[in-house]
Parts: C-alpha cells; structure tokens; sequence
C-alpha cells in the first residue's frame, strides 16, 4: 500500500492513496488501516455503479444526440460523419454493457473513415476520445510491418494504448485506436496504383485481423522492455474500438463506374456533369466491394464495417474553423496576443484571402494553420518588443504580404 512522507508529524494517512490527515478533510481508522474522504467516495462509486441494472448503465451512456452535440464544439461541417459516428459509438458501448447478459451476442463493429486529406478524420477519433474520456491511441498504418519483419509490429498499436491508460489495462480494454493511412496498405493489385509499398500491404491486412476482432495481445507495459517477454501484460481487444482513417484517393472513380454499371440514373446525372461532380456525393455511395476493389482484402472489410464518409470542406466551411471551434486559430492568436495586452484583429477579407490560399493548396484545413503561421511571424516577433501597442489589425493586404499589420498605440494620457 502507498505510504506518504508524513510532512507535517501527525502519522496519520490514508492507506489507499497515501494522503496525510492535513490535505484531507476526514480519515477514518480501521484495525491498523486509515481512509480519507477521497478514497470513500471513489469507493462508493464503484459499488453504486456495480448495483446498476443494465438498464441504468444504459441509460447513464451519453446518447448519440450528446456524443454530436460535443463533436459539433470542435468539427465543422461533416454533418453526416458526426451523425454516423455518434451512433456508432453509442452502440458500441452499449454492446460492451449488454454482452456479458445477453444470449445474443452483439458482435463488434469498428469503422472506417474515408475521404479527402485534411478534412477532420483524425480530428474526429481525437474528439470521440476526449468526450468519452478514454485511452486513446493513434497508429500509422505505413509503420506497420507484417511480424517478423523490421518495423512496428501491430501490437505496438495495443501497447501504447496501455501507456496512455496508465498501464490501467482494464482501462486500456475500452479505449479507441485510430489507425491513419489504411489505405496505403491497400494491396497493389488492386485497380489502382494506391500504393508505394510492395507486398507487405496485404501482410499488415492479416496481421491486423484479430487485433480487429478481439484477441488477446501481449504488450509491454511502460517501463519494461521489449525483450523482457515475462514481464508482458495481455490486453483483451475484443472491447476495443478500432476507427481506421484513409483518404482512398480515387476510390471515387471505383465506385462511379459500378453506380453507372448498374445503370442508376444517380450516376447518369453525375456523368452528365463529370467535371464539376462532387466527390463527397459519389463517396457516400461506397460499398464494401469498392474497397475491395481497391486493394483492402475481403476479411479486413469484414471488420471494419460501418463506412463513414467525410467531404471536401467548402469555402465557407474553412472560414468557419478559423473562428467556430473552441479552440479555432483566430481564438488562440487572440489570446497569444492578449497576454500581451495587445487586441488582435483579423478584417474579414484577410480571413477570405487565408481561406482563398488555403483552397489553393487543396490539403484540406490543414492549410490553414501554416498560412497562418507564415502571416503572423513577423508581427510575433516585433509585438514583445515594441512598447504600448493597444491592437494590431491583420488586413488582406498583410495575406497578400503586401503591407505590415495595422498597429494602434494608447496615447501618453491612457497609459501614464
Ligand atoms: N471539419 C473540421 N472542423 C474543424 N477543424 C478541422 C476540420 N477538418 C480539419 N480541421 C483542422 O485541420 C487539421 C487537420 O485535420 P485532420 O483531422 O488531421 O485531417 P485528416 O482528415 O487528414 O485526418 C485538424 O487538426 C483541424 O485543426
Ligand atoms: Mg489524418
């Protein structure tokens, strides 16, 4: 059990969490054991929580209205990726309340976002994490080598999941993997030249299986080291919710042919208008044979089945994630700024022409970010510096680097 350096010479401390008597309000005595307040209350928590039918924990599960309510605070636009998402997770909670009762087992279904670079995949398994307040982990596909070869082996995925759960691995148990990049381990003879790598796509594919569909890994937890195999702790996986995230560029071209094969007059329409279609319109069609088609083998689209597709972000979608989100970049140069004691200002079209630029670069939102950046060097540099600025106004001008921020000073009166 804990012991804490008793600092204060009273003797006394909780024997659960080590809390001397003086940062507690209460600690209860036993047969040679002490209790804080803190430590009762996780207590009973535990219990009220194991007393609960399932019908209650169902009912304490955030509900798929909550879970997008959260996602719309931090993702703009992707209406119907939050929408899917949100169900999808809810049911997968669910499930891992019911099964333990139920004759019926409800199986697994990890999912696959799919669609444009930059457009919020890996920000929305991020902010799924945050709201439900489990471990999170974030794999890259491309590292992921088949076992036996040099590389990440696909339980190192599993392992830093533990890390981040605080080597807790009934925590770890329910946390969410986000696997980025799955479509560069398509197989190459799938239609299209979707990937750089050789043979070992597909070897990835099958490691990754059971991981997928539950399995027991064996991982070193934090401090142990990798050759130390007595040491491993096994995580069960079958509790884990795997979200894999690819652009599949291209994918579009897979399935408008079989939506034109099969004569729907959806793909007429979109024919007739091929160069302006909108890709996001043709992905919300994608079936489980695109996939296929495009090198993902059979098995894993097997468990991986709810498809989420996301869209290019528009115009107005960009100008929106510079101001909306909670953490939005306008926000967060406004209050850089501010523990300057300087106001920040952006006019309205120098966040157009940032939008504009960033349109150009067709890399998404992520754009955004390096133009900003790149616009707010120099002003960043000089703002410490120069003394009794009141504001600064980013013109479309200072974008275009046509002409320095507008800087307004206090007058001698305001600031003596
Ligand atoms: N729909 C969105 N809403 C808000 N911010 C977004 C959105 N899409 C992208 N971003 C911003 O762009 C960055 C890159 O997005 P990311 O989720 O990594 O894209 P990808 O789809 O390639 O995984 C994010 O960190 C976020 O700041
Ligand atoms: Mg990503």
């Amino acid at each position: 059990m804990a012991k804490k350096k008793d600092l204060f010479g009273l003797g006394i401390s909780c024997s659960f969490c080590g809390r001397g008597q003086r940062e507690v309000t209460k600690i209860i005595a036993g047969k040679n054991v002490y209790i804080c307040n803190h430590c009762v209350k996780i207590c009973s928590e535990i219990i009220r929580y194991d007393r609960l039918s399932i019908n209650e924990r169902i009912e304490n599960l955030p509900t798929p209205e909550k879970i997008k309510a959260f996602l719309d605070q931090y993702i703009i636009g992707q209406e119907y990726a939050k929408k899917v998402l949100s169900v999808a997770v809810y049911n997968h909670y669910k499930r891992i309340i019911i099964n333990p009762y139920s004759d019926v087992f409800i199986n697994k279904s990890n999912i696959m976002i799919f669609g444009p670079t930059g457009t919020g995949k890996t920000l929305l398994a991020q902010t799924l994490a945050k709201f439900l307040n489990v471990p999170f982990a974030v794999a890259d596909a491309t590292t992921l080598t088949e076992a036996g070869y040099v590389g990440e082996d696909v339980e190192s995925m599993i392992q830093t999941l533990l890390i981040n759960a605080n080597n807790d691995v009934s925590k770890a148990e329910t946390g969410i993997v986000y696997i980025d990049e799955i479509d560069k381990i398509a197989r190459k003879s799938g239609e299209l030249p979707s990937s750089t790598r050789d043979v070992s796509g597909e070897g990835v594919q099958q490691g990754l299986l059971k991981l997928l569909e539950g399995t027991l890994a064996s991982v070193a937890p934090k401090g142990v080291k990798k050759y130390n195999t007595q040491e491993f702790v096994k995580v069960n996986t079958k509790n884990i919710l795997f979200i894999c995230g690819g652009s599949f560029k291209g994918i579009e071209d897979i399935i408008s042919v079989r939506l034109e094969g099969g004569g729907i007059g959806f793909a007429a329409q979109l024919k007739k208008s091929r160069a302006d279609y909108n890709v996001g319109d043709i992905l919300e069609h994608a079936e489980v044979e695109d996939f296929i088609k495009y090198g993902m083998i059979p098995e894993f689209m097997g468990r991986v089945p709810i498809l989420v597709p996301v869209r290019d972000l528009t115009e107005d979608e960009l100008l929106r994630i510079l101001i909306e989100p909670k953490n939005a970049l306008v926000k967060q140069y406004k209050k850089l700024f501010k523990y300057e004691n300087v106001e920040l200002f952006f006019e309205d079209e120098a966040l157009k022409a940032i939008v504009a630029e960033a349109k150009n670069r067709k890399s998404g939102a992520r754009a955004l970010r390096s133009i900003m950046e790149d616009i707010m060097l120099d002003i960043m540099f000089e703002v410490p510096y120069i003394e009794n600025i009141k504001s600064c106004t980013i013109t479309k001008e200072v974008v275009s680097k046509k002409a320095k921020p507008i800087l307004k000073f206090h007058n001698r009166e305001e600031t003596a």
